[in-house]
């Protein structure tokens, strides 16, 4: 994919040239002549952070995830405004893979959010405050712990290098000291294909792909009814961002897999292997209802009756592990659910609300986290993440 490939203009717009190669963090990158961009190692990938859109919602999703969740000591809008400023300067810097460390982009993104406690009293913003940024609302079945939910901002780094994903945060919490704390973190990762296996949707911790029906990120005119706010929206300072939803939820992992493979397939209403849905044969035939279990993930994820389309969402979630937790006498890992919608009010909220009452795979899950944030629209060079909400 283009985007992820090493931007040969990205490392011309670095500083200079330096004995036949370009420095790039500390680094000389050489020029092998004769080979194009895509010969060039993945991990000098870089993708532009600067754009109409936050990058890491659109971006494929690469390897890595470390995703944290902020509280604010900036008592006022000034501070806040500050640290944003801070902060986007310094993921600018990561993302074309400048750092005083070795350092390997590998298509580093940066995606910050703002929570709806920033509309409270501390900073005057409550009458900026979106309609879409609701509270998330309980749902059935949660267990939901409160130091793994919500908090003031958010920010989600991606990169294809795992360390990458750590330096980029250890940085940004660095630039934090004294603006704002950590409240929670979550690192996330995929899994690789299985041997010999075509096809870039990647498994889950019980085996099943995950992110078959996804909304399509290059299609604009879905990403642009579905996943991005407009001014019309009646917060017109966030046209062109989006609302991220995520959930923490563990997956009983070993009681799940205790169960014969026809019923774990009906439990998500995808044959495991293929991925297609029953009935089908490949992974990307439409889903037949009428051949699905009502209880099915998928289907009462997306019935497909009228209204279904409007519900879909863009989901960019990860696996994590805590690995074994001796408590529960097996390894504490689920997934990360991530996903991007215009309005969680009509879109994440409904779809949660039928899956917490009627899915199958319901009786194997416990969110323990729960978080909303506005993620503001894309900046040009030299301006900051918040700017159309701060001036
Ligand atoms: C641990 C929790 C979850 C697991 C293991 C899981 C797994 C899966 C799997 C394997 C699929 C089928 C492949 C695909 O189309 O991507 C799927 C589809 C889907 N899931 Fe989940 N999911 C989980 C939680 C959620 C949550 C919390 C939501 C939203 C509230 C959600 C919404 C969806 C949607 C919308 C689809 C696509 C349905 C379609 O259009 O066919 N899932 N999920």
């Amino acid at each position: 994919v283009s985007e992820r490939r090493l931007s040969r203009r990205a490392l011309l717009g670095l500083a200079g040239a330096a004995g036949g190669g370009l420095l790039v963090g500390g680094y000389v990158v050489r020029e092998r002549d004769g080979e194009d961009d895509a010969s060039a190692s993945p991990s000098a990938a870089t993708v532009p952070f600067h754009g109409d859109h936050q990058a890491g919602i659109a971006t494929p999703s690469q390897k890595y995830l470390q995703f944290s969740s902020y509280d604010l000591d900036a008592g006022d809008a000034a501070g806040l405004r500050d640290l944003l400023r801070a902060w986007s300067d310094l993921a600018a810097e990561l993302a074309a893979g400048r750092h005083t460390e070795a350092f390997a982009p590998a298509s580093l993104t940066i995606t910050f959010g703002l929570g709806p406690s920033v509309f409270d009293e501390r900073f005057g913003l409550r009458q900026q405050r979106p309609s879409a940024l609701v509270d998330i609302p309980p749902f059935e079945h949660d267990q939901l712990d409160p130091a793994r939910c919500n908090g003031d901002l958010a920010v989600q780094v991606c990169s294809d290098d795992q360390h990458t994903a750590l330096t980029a945060a250890r940085a940004l919490r660095a630039t934090a000291e004294g603006a704002a704390h950590l409240r929670w973190s979550r690192a996330g990762f995929q899994r690789d294909p299985l041997p010999g296996e075509e096809g870039g949707t990647p498994r889950n911790l019980v085996g099943f792909k995950d992110g078959t029906a996804n909304i399509d990120r290059t299609d604009d005119a879905r990403m642009g009814s579905n996943v991005w706010a407009a001014a019309e929206d009646g917060a017109e300072w966030m046209a062109g961002g989006t609302y991220l939803v995520a959930r923490e939820v563990e997956i009983d992992v070993d009681g799940f897999l205790a169960h014969p493979l026809d019923e774990q397939e009906v439990t998500f209403g995808r044959y495991k292997a293929s991925g297609a849905p029953i009935g089908q044969k490949k992974e990307f035939d439409p889903v037949i209802p009428d051949l699905q279990p009502v209880s099915a993930h998928i289907i009462v994820a997306n019935p497909h009756q009228a209204g279904s389309e409007a519900e879909r969402i863009l989901r960019r979630g990860y696996n994590y592990s805590l690995g074994f937790d001796p408590e529960i006498n097996q390894v504490a890992g689920g997934l990360f659910f991530i996903a991007f919608q215009r309005d969680p009010l009509t879109q994440f909220i409904p779809i949660q609300r039928r899956l917490a009452h009627g899915d199958r795979m319901q009786h194997h899950l416990y969110p323990h986290g729960s978080a909303i944030f506005a993620v503001p629209p894309g900046i040009a060079a030299g301006g900051y993440v918040g700017e159309t909400l701060l001036g």
